[in-house]
């Protein structure tokens, strides 16, 4: 190992202000317990849980872990690909330490993960790495075709036995289906906003008031 490489972090991201982080986890933590409760949901609750009976308890079923952030580069401590080049970016430098709003425009479910899509302004999105979206299209074939900046997101919660990195492309397929044309089916509108279904056990739920919070660029070490 080199000795720069280990300068290099975890990943790069906007880490929320302790102060929101507790309103933002209330709110995602309401909205899972009323999707639980819903009748279209536990029409599709095989989903979940691979058998239609069976009952799940979704404040169980996802687990929390770190700080809340939206990640902008996974640097893998210099071994990602891109790790370096992205943490040489002049706008790296003149951006970090320095506080944002993020813009929380939509809550997602899916049986892997639960997370907020971020939606970026022009100067956040000169932190956005340009293959972020294209990097994910082994797995979501047409992310690449989808707007810089589409799978930015916080990552509230994943089932047992999945990674963090999941969520990131749970938002990218959800929103690939839009893409494709796909409406989905309309299922209600709640005090937050109107939900979605897009099969496979995938809800979105859209923000009528997108939640503002305040967040500090930085860089994550374990
Ligand atoms: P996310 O941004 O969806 O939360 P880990 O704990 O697995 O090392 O991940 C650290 C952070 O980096 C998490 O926030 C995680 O996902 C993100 N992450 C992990 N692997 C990748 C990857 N291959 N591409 C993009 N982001 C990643």
């Amino acid at each position: 190992v080199q000795l720069e490489e280990t300068f290099i972090p975890s990943y790069f991201g906007w880490f929320l202000f302790a102060s929101v982080q507790e309103k933002v986890k209330c709110t995602s933590m309401e909205f899972v317990k009323t999707l639980d409760t819903l009748d279209a949901f536990k029409k599709h609750l095989s989903d979940f849980t691979g058998k239609a009976e069976k009952e799940v308890d979704l404040e169980q079923y996802f687990e929390a872990k770190g700080p809340l952030h939206c990640t902008t580069k996974f640097c893998d401590y210099g071994k990602a690909e891109g790790a370096k080049d992205y943490a040489l970016t002049p706008a790296v430098k003149d951006f970090y330490g320095s506080t944002t709003e993020l813009s929380l425009t939509a809550l997602f479910v899916t049986p892997r993960t639960v997370g907020a899509r971020v939606s970026l302004t022009e100067e956040q999105l000169l932190l956005w790495p340009t293959d972020a979206e294209k990097e994910a299209e082994s797995v979501v074939p047409a992310a690449a075709s989808l707007p810089l900046g589409s799978r930015a997101h916080i990552t509230l919660g994943c089932a047992e036995g999945v990674k963090a990195v999941q969520t990131g492309l749970d938002l990218l397929e959800i929103l690939a289906l839009q893409k494709e044309g796909q409406q989905g089916e309309p299922v209600e509108e709640m005090e937050l906003g109107s939900l979605t279904y897009y099969g496979e056990g995938r809800w979105l739920l859209s923000l009528r008031e997108p939640i503002c919070t305040a967040a500090c660029f930085s860089s994550y070490y374990k």
